[in-house]
């Protein structure tokens, strides 16, 4: 099933589309989509027409994750995996299919409620993919777009059922750690050769997403998002640092005007699905991504509010 899929596009939910749309063009180096894809803004990454889409609302947060599916095969496998579980899932409408510029489409969701599209492939761009911040561009291809984090609160369980044994994600890695007071409990999880599209973590959160990881192809790159961020008072989350390996990216983490966070990486190891060993990690960086004390806090606080929401 590994490379049979890989995380094609997101769409966040936000209170302030165009603030968020000069966020993601000056911070992150995106290029602003001509084709919308039926959200308020799109944004690209590189050749396809869009990877991330702005939804104007209140949640701020992720409401969709997008799968672009190999192929035709591959589309109807996941649907017959869905039915097989028991999940409702509704095709594409003729609008859906206008919107996101497909042929064939999926919709359901996940065990906590989070939309799920599948599409067969993703549409390319008219234009070659330009960032005045970022020129040499973002790993993508049969890696994806990226990865995305979702905190998953105390359904573990279904939560890696669901996208392990439904979708067809497989286990790269647990985590078992703390960052600050916060205990982190997880599961790194990949659909082709990137280390991980898809994290599990077992945390309390306010957001679905903890955070999107966009991958620059030179590490220069990570350095100068950096500098923008700090220059523009976007101040870390988690500072420079590098994940073990096999994963070795050499990132940062800050918030979006949206308060999840984005990581910015790059020097990402690959694994082999088919021989690939599943580990345990207890540390989830060799070196740096030291916590601000802003993270520290919103960690518990968001402890807090769910020891609360368990006594009520
Ligand atoms: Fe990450």
């Amino acid at each position: 099933m590994s490379g049979a899929m890989s995380l094609g596009y997101l769409v966040f939910e936000v209170s302030r589309p165009d603030s968020w749309r000069a966020f993601a063009v000056n911070i992150l180096g995106c290029q602003v989509a001509d084709h919308v894809a039926g959200e308020t803004w799109a944004l690209r990454i590189d050749e396809a027409a869009y990877r991330l889409l702005l939804r104007k609302g209140k949640a701020d947060d992720l409401a969709v994750l997008g799968w672009a599916m190999r192929d035709e095969k591959a589309l109807r496998e996941l649907e017959v995996r869905l039915e097989t579980a028991g999940v409702a899932v509704e095709s594409f409408s003729v609008d859906d299919l206008a919107a996101r510029h497909v042929a064939v489409g999926l919709r359901f969701r996940d065990p906590r409620g989070l939309v799920n599209e599948a599409v067969v492939g993703l549409p390319l761009a008219d234009t070659a993919f330009t960032s005045t911040v970022t020129p040499h561009g973002f790993c993508t291809g049969e890696f994806g777009l990226g990865h995305a984090v979702l905190a998953v609160g105390r359904d573990t369980a279904a939560m890696e059922a669901f996208y392990m044994d439904v979708v067809g994600l497989r286990l790269t890695e647990r985590i078992d750690t703390k960052i600050g007071p916060i205990k982190v409990d997880g599961a790194f999880l990949h659909c082709n050769r990137r280390h991980h599209s898809l994290a599990l973590i077992a945390v309390p959160s306010r957001k679905r997403l903890l955070h999107f990881m966009l991958q620059v192809k030179r590490l220069r790159d990570v350095g100068m998002t950096l500098r923008r961020a700090r220059l523009a008072g976007i101040s870390p989350s988690l500072d420079l640092g590098q994940h073990p390996d096999p994963d070795g990216t050499v990132s940062f983490y800050a918030p979006t005007p949206s308060g999840f966070d984005f990581e910015i990486g790059a020097g990402s190891g690959v694994i082999d699905p088919a021989t690939h060993r599943t580990e345990i990690k207890t540390i989830t960086s060799d070196w740096g991504h030291q916590p601000s004390l802003r993270m520290k806090l919103r960690g518990a606080v968001d402890l807090i509010a769910d020891k609360f929401r368990r006594a009520a």
